[in-house]
């Protein structure tokens, strides 16, 4: 899915701390996740208006994000408010990178470019802990049917445990996985580790699966 066709699970919401930025690939977009040190989280196109510089390679700074190549920096909103070389400049309105609506739900960073999409709903869900997000070389629709999955996000049973899966288009054959664990509490550690466990398993088999094709 595009990120103009509905809502992109994007990045677990735990891999993304307060005052860091990751680049991100939707289905051949590229994207910046960040979150200010208030802990809100941003995805925005991931390039610099002034040179192409990709935004996930810079610095967050409170609610700004600096641009790594001359220091350029955006507010929350995308708009350009300082350039270092020009101090006094009153910078123009123009200078603003485009930036994508931003949701956080079961653990997971969503993003979309639709006014109208709807955030995925599986119901209420609690004790949320993460597992891990895995790139596999293969289409979102192969991980989709291997899992069982109808949409982007489905909670999927294994060995006992009940998990969300969602599946991120990465490119026409990578996607990304994203798993969290539900009724986490207590002492959640084990399990996520036997989880990541498996989704690194399951990375391998469709991988082989992909390249025998
Ligand atoms: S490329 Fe970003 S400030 Fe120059």
């Amino acid at each position: 899915m595009r990120l103009e066709e509905g809502w992109v699970p994007v990045a677990l919401s735990s891999s993304i701390e307060a005052g860091t930025s990751a680049g991100a690939v939707v289905a051949g977009s590229e994207i910046v996740v960040w979150r200010d040190t208030g802990g809100t989280a941003h995805v925005w196109e991931d390039r610099c208006p002034h040179r192409g510089m990709r935004l996930s390679f810079g610095f967050v700074r409170g609610d700004h994000i600096a641009c790594l190549y001359h220091g350029w920096q955006y507010d929350a909103a995308g708009q350009c408010r300082y350039i270092p070389a020009h101090p006094n400049l009153d910078v123009p309105q123009t200078i603003k990178v485009p930036l994508y609506r931003v949701a956080e739900r079961y653990g997971i960073v969503w993003a979309t470019a639709s006014a109208q999409a709807l955030l995925p709903d599986v119901g209420a869900q609690t004790d949320i802990a993460p597992v891990r997000s895995v790139t596999i070389d293969c289409p979102a629709a192969a991980v989709r049917a291997e899992l069982g999955l109808e949409g982007p996000i489905s909670v999927i049973t294994l060995d006992g445990d009940r998990l969300l899966a969602a599946v991120q288009t990465v490119a026409p054959a990578r996607s990304c996985l994203h798993l969290v664990l539900l009724d986490a509490a207590p002492g959640p550690v084990a399990r996520q580790k036997h989880h990541a466990r498996w989704a690194q398993a399951l990375r391998f088999r469709l991988e082989t699966a992909s390249e025998v094709a």
